[in-house]
């Protein structure tokens, strides 16, 4: 069964050192996450293999890393001073400051055409709060997005020193056009792609890792004659599409949105979202625009840019002639692609039925469970029928259902009903000895590629040979952890746990023959290979 909420990935993510709350000693800093021991190899994984595909494995791509800190003329040229912003209003009775666009599309059923509008609706008492229902709403107001900081060693209390912590990686990768085509030679059609940090003082961050004010985009900006951009931009959209299933994403977790014309940035003259299903619903995992010759005009010099020290456009050898290019943008979040990937890795499966009496035993506590839910006072209907319907079923279908128990014992709702207690206390021991958590990570994403245990940690013979073998899978660029922690079916499932395609297990016809048992994460088989294969088997695996 696949992950059925976010929290039973937030839970895992703790648990097994993927991500962590941002500052947690100080009680944390909210919708900020730190990347653990295992996430910072997963999320690097994943932007190494969008950099190999995108860059690497391209003849018309180059690669960038610009600095966070830009000149302000930038965000002034951009448009990001003037329109990066979201409209707020303040609810004067319960205090909450709720997004006007939102609130007035909900309630009028439409987008309003500016922000004159919204307040027209204010004063007309037409808009509530969302909260509380007051109509008693102040005016809206623009909040600019954008992390203002100063350079200098001293803030004078002015703007002079004032620069932004970029919103976006797209912006230095404009403003190196020339450089890059002067420098590489360059001829169109061809590309600049950039990982990097943003910022973003977002107003509703949330989701765990899916919107948070500091994140890692991994874009493109791909240059292209005006006229050629639409076929480019099909180019990348089915582009895109295939680097995320050949990671092993399952097809019908992504999907291809076209943006409406009314949610289309200033910039763009078509965007295409590529959304994934995460747990909370289908939701934006890359946008992928056509920001035609918008950028690369506003940053040269012209009457409405006079602070430009020159034009940033290509001289076409075939034309004879300088032209702007059209830009198509393929825009990515290494944290969302990486939330993705997890969410689409993750499963809980029944792997043997645990004995009668004890299924009985559980079966008594979760309908117990229900009967309770459905006697609470208090607990809003959506919930309460959603608590008792999933308990219900799972009741009925235990044991083939206790993965899914494994999710609603982790339900922070189910969590504030008594006896869920005693659930947990049967069922998570049941869980424990019958299912096995897995994510199935492609092998190139997985944060381990290869475990090595021996058979037996007190024997010197088979831990110098399983120590020797994860130095030398090491040696030749897999990435291998050693193991003794444990008895080898429980160093399995904490392998499987945190995804890695591979156990390998030294035991005692290891020292007689050289060979070694190699485990599968995805089919449990088993198979003998000879010691001095494994390199090769693993690397072609790999490849
Ligand atoms: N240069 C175009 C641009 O920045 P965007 O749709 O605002 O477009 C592109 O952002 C991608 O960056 C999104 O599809 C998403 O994956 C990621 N992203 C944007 N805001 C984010 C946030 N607050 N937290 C995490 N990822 C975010």
């Amino acid at each position: 069964m696949p992950a059925s909420s976010l929290e039973t990935i937030v839970s895992l993510c703790k648990r097994r050192g993927f991500v962590f709350p941002s500052s947690s000693v100080y009680g944390g800093l909210s919708s900020t996450w730190d990347y653990g021991p295992l996430g910072v190899e997963l999320k690097n994984n994943v932007k190494r293999a969008w950099w190999k595909r995108v860059v690497h494995e391209r003849e018309d791509m180059e690669g960038l890393d610009a600095a966070i800190l830009m000149n302000r003329l930038v965000w002034k040229y951009s448009g990001h001073e003037a329109t990066f912003s979201d409209p707020m209003m303040d609810c004067r009775a319960c205090k909450t400051r709720p997004r006007a666009d939102h609130v007035f599309a909900a309630q009028k059923g439409r987008d309003p055409k500016g922000i004159a509008e919204i307040n027209a609706a204010i004063d007309a008492k037409e808009l509530s709060c969302p909260k509380c229902g007051s109509k008693d709403l102040t005016q809206a107001r623009p909040f600019n997005l954008m992390f203002k900081t100063s350079v200098g060693p001293v803030d004078l209390g002015d703007d002079s020193g004032l620069v932004y912590m970029r919103p976006e990686t797209a912006q230095g990768i404009f403003v190196n056009f020339g450089n890059v085509l002067d420098t590489m030679r360059r001829k169109l059609p061809f590309g600049i792609a950039q990982i990097g940090k943003a910022f973003r003082n977002e107003i509703t961050p949330g989701n765990f890792t899916f919107r948070t004010r500091e994140f890692e985009q991994m874009e493109i900006e791909y240059f292209v004659r005006p006229g050629e951009d639409e076929a480019a931009h099909e180019m990348w959209i089915a582009e895109r599409k295939n680097w995320y299933l050949g990671l092993g994403m399952n097809p019908d977790n992504l999907r291809v949105r076209e943006q409406e014309k009314h949610e289309l940035a200033h910039y763009a003259k078509r965007c295409v979202d590529l959304e994934y299903r995460f747990p909370m619903g289908w939701s934006e995992l890359e946008g992928i625009a056509n920001r035609t010759d918008f950028d690369l005009k506003s940053h040269s010099r012209s009457p409405e840019n006079p602070d430009a020290v020159g034009e940033l456009k290509y001289f076409d050898q075939e034309q004879k002639k300088h032209l702007v290019p059209y830009v198509i943008e393929p825009s990515a979040g290494a944290d969302r692609a990486t939330l993705a990937f997890l969410c689409d890795a993750y499963e809980d499966a029944l792997v043997k039925e645990p004995p009668a009496e004890e299924t009985a035993r559980l079966r008594e506590l979760v309908e117990s469970f229900a009967r309770s839910v459905g006697r609470r006072e208090g607990m809003a209907a959506d919930v309460k029928q959603r608590l008792v319907s999933s308990a219900e079923s799972i009741a009925a279908g235990l044991p083939g259902t206790l993965p899914q128990l494994i999710g609603l014992m982790e339900d922070s709702e189910a969590a504030t009903i008594e006896v869920m207690k005693k659930v947990r206390g049967v069922g998570e021991k049941i869980a424990e000895e019958h299912t096995r958590t897995v994510l199935h990570l492609h092998p190139r994403l997985a944060p381990v590629t290869v475990a090595v245990f021996p058979l037996k940690r007190n024997d010197a013979r088979l831990v110098e040979m399983a120590r020797g073998l994860k130095r030398d899978l090491q040696k030749s660029g897999i990435r291998a952890v050693y193991d003794d922690t444990g008895a080898i079916g429980k160093l399995y499932r904490r392998q499987d746990e945190i995804g890695t395609p591979w156990c390998i297990t030294v035991d005692f016809q290891s020292l007689d023959d050289q060979t070694v048992t190699v485990r599968d994460r995805d089919s449990m088989a088993q198979d003998r290979v000879k010691a001095t294969e494994l390199g090769n088997t693993f690397a072609t695996r790999l490849a």
